[in-house]
């Protein structure tokens, strides 16, 4: 949802008898958000939409968030070792959800293998952010390559499968309220603004569609779609990549996290000067490689603080993170809300004369709290919390 996106074939007027050379009926869909009201696209299928030979609950799909109070509580400032996850699978079976609330689910991943059946999840928008690998996203809306470093982001219910150019490693977060792009960064014609961290150039979008009217993919017809946390499978009528133009703002996209356009001050600023994206409940933020404070007394690294009404979540990707000492890549922090944080003990000293920062990291604020997830304990570095600790 950038700015309006248009390919294939279409005709003038939408809702109105669209033919093909060969004089068949091409079949409208219409893709709308927030009821009616909100952004939209139009579909124009060779097939008629929504016929399905079979339906059955599935027995596959990946993981959901299974609760248990001995990995949520103690409260305290938590640290996932994404390494531990053992590679393998289908982006369809395999996630392992490791916080959540009734905003967000924050899940990791390590497919190595490519979907064979598409997937769509009624539950959210999904946000993927890839720290490793290469692949490619196959929708109705056409082919999005993508690889590491970029976010990924996949409207609720548009179907979709994924093939992968090996293992990817990669972080998933579900937004039950989906994900968007701040009002704050628009002019009042929809365009971004000149200050905004981002240019409509940055995001990357479909090439395609797949299909024309000489010629349907007949890929497979088993669709798993998501909803309320179970999963059905679907057998379609038709072949389910028959879509030979599309029109609108519902899309996915790609966006490079180092195309962020990062912003320095005098002093410290805020972490919110990071923003990237936000979600009802959530906020997320690019942390990038950047010149820091140039107050000649400033003090680049954060300071300690209890964002007394937010959780915080950080991926930390590459680079010195100023403000921690032993993570590292693919590491993610749980500092929630209730206990105060900052920066390990000596790296606030420490970063005082230094004048940029080679950090890549994606943090993500909640304001509902972050719940650790079962599935989360075997991921978990115990010592965590004891490391702020100087005596
Ligand atoms: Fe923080």
């Amino acid at each position: 949802m950038i700015d309006r996106q248009h390919r294939g074939v279409l005709p003038l007027k939408p809702h109105t008898a669209f033919r093909s050379p060969g004089g068949s009926l091409v079949y409208e869909e219409m893709v709308t958000r927030g009821g009616f009201s909100g952004p939209f696209s139009y579909f124009y299928h060779l097939y008629p939409v929504a016929g399905h030979r079979e339906l059955s609950l599935a027995s596959r799909g990946f993981a959901q968030p299974e609760v248990a109070s001995h990995a949520a509580l103690p409260l305290k400032r938590r640290l996932y070792v994404s390494h531990r996850i053992v590679p393998g699978g289908q982006p369809l079976d395999v996630r392992f959800p490791i916080l959540f609330n009734s905003d967000v689910v924050v899940s990791l991943a390590r497919p190595s293998e490519a979907d064979d059946a598409y997937f769509s999840n009624g539950d959210g928008d999904e946000l993927w952010f890839l720290h490793e690998g290469q692949a490619r996203l196959e929708s109705p809306c056409g082919w999005l390559d993508v690889q590491a470093g970029d976010y990924v982001w996949i409207p609720r219910s548009l179907i979709h499968r994924w093939h992968l150019v090996g293992e990817v490693r990669a972080m998933i977060i579900e937004f039950s309220g989906g994900m968007f792009v701040p009002e704050i960064f628009r002019n009042p014609v929809g365009q971004l603004r000149m200050d905004a961290p981002y240019t409509h150039r940055d995001f990357v979008t479909p090439t395609g569609p797949i299909a024309t009217f000489d010629h349907v993919d007949d890929g497979p017809r088993d669709l798993f779609v998501k909803k309320r946390g179970h999963f059905t499978h679907y057998v379609a009528e038709y072949p389910l990549m028959d879509v030979v133009g599309w029109d609108g703002f519902v899309y996915p996209f790609a966006f490079a996290i180092e195309k962020y356009q990062a912003k320095a001050g005098l002093v410290h600023l805020p972490p919110t000067i990071h923003t990237t994206f936000e979600a009802p409940g959530a906020l997320i933020c690019s942390f990038v490689p950047r010149v820091v404070d140039f107050h000649p007394q400033a003090i680049p690294c954060p300071y300690p603080h209890s964002s007394v009404d937010c959780d915080e979540l950080i991926l930390y990707l590459r680079g010195n993170f100023t403000s921690r000492r032993g993570v590292g890549p693919g590491a993610i922090s749980l500092h929630p809300a209730g206990v105060a944080h900052g920066p390990h003990p000596g790296a606030y000293e420490a970063s005082i004369g230094t004048a940029r920062t080679d950090e890549l990291a994606v943090m993500i604020d909640t304001l509902r709290p972050l719940i650790p997830t079962h599935q989360s304990i075997p991921l978990e570095d115990e010592g965590y919390h004891s490391s702020w600790r100087t005596s």
